[in-house]
């Protein structure tokens, strides 16, 4: 580069430090407050949010989901409905846009879910299926997703949902027709279609040791023990302050930890019955705290993904008419309680 240039990139960076406008300088990282996921990253763990392709044309949404954590489910763009909405004619529209957007923010991505019997197309579910037939539609279409995004995805959820509370096994179309075995025949065709992809098992009400997390207990041990390729099992979390907090759940995430797999909470939220008051909201407050301080206690449980972020999104209202308020950010964005319980637990100030 000739002298005179070279004086001049000098001269411009000069101005640039003493404005203050470089980024990264020491100064700058300290004034800014860490993001959750920062705070998380301290302890070897990620946290992370749910989100759907609707809300992201929102831009103040989406600013704090790309900065404030570290990993991504898509809340429906991978489910069977909109990914092989005809038979053999796969969608990637919904679930690429995400995984694109978290690549852009320098994020993971839980991929969710493969084999669940909810939000599956009516070609599927419109007709009977010998077990010939349905074995070769479920192996054709968790290859043909797993294989898409082979290498861009961290996990998969790749069996959602498969216990009733009382611990016997739902009854699906899949193990209806197929029986228990389409549980590990879905984990090794994954595993086959993407080596690397840590694979779960993923449900709701299997926080607190109980009937329907001891069947997951049971599975897992079979599993490991026939060397099918299980790495975690995803507790979803969905909780409700009118059911009260699932004070085993530390000792629950450390059985798991103990036949030697990965847990991690999967779709947390704390529902209350509507109106939210100030003293819900400080419970509600306590519950995101606890529910990280168990986490955290517990060696392989690798992290936390909210259902969404901010009220503004949840799925809550929808399905449970009267219930809400159960996330960490309200409906207009603003950080509530439960989000400084959260950073407070993650030792942020
Ligand atoms: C929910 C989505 O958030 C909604 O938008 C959709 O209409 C229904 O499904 N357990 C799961 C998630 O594993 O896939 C569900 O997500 C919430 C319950």
């Amino acid at each position: 580069m000739p002298k005179t240039r070279l004086r001049l990139v000098g001269a411009l960076a000069a101005v640039l430090v003493a404005a203050g406008v470089t980024t990264g300088t020491p100064a700058q990282a300290h004034e800014r407050p860490a993001t959750l996921a920062e705070l998380a990253h301290r302890h070897g763990r990620y946290f992370g949010s749910a989100t759907d392709n609707p809300e992201l044309t929102d831009t103040a949404y989406t600013s704090v989901l790309g900065s404030e954590f570290d990993m991504i489910t898509p809340g429906n763009g991978m489910k069977w409905y909109a990914t092989e909405p005809q038979q053999g004619v796969f969608d990637w529209t919904n679930g690429d846009e995400i995984v694109d957007l978290a690549r852009a923010n320098h994020q993971r991505v839980r991929a969710h879910t493969l084999v669940w019997h909810s939000q599956l197309p009516d070609w599927l579910t419109g007709r009977d299926w010998t077990a010939d037939e349905l074995r070769a539609v479920l192996k054709k279409h968790i290859q043909t997703e797993v294989r898409h995004y082979r290498g861009k995805v961290y996990s998969w959820d790749v069996v959602n949902e498969a216990f009733n509370e009382d611990g016997t096994y739902r009854d699906t179309i899949w193990y209806r027709t197929l029986g228990p075995g389409y549980i590990a025949d879905a984990l090794r065709w994954a595993h086959q279609a993407d080596p690397h992809a840590k694979l779960y098992l993923n449900d709701y009400n299997i926080e607190a040791v109980g009937p329907k997390s001891d069947a997951y207990y049971r599975l897992a041990q079979e599993l490991k023990a026939q060397r099918v390729p299980l790495d975690g099992v995803g507790l979803q979390a969905h909780l409700a302050l009118q059911y009260g907090y699932p004070t085993t759940l530390e000792d629950n995430l450390r059985r798991f930890s103990r036949l030697g797999l990965d847990t991690a909470l999967t779709e947390v939220d704390v529902r209350m019955i509507l109106p939210a008051t100030d003293e819900k909201l400080a419970q509600q407050a306590d519950w995101y705290r606890d529910l990280t301080a168990a986490c955290l206690a517990v060696r392989r449980c690798v992290g936390i993904t909210v259902w969404d972020y901010t009220d503004k999104y949840s799925w809550i209202p929808a399905f449970f008419p009267g219930e809400g308020a159960a996330l960490p950010y309200d409906e207009q964005l603003r950080p509530k309680p439960a989000y400084f319980a959260i950073r407070q637990a993650l030792g942020g100030k």
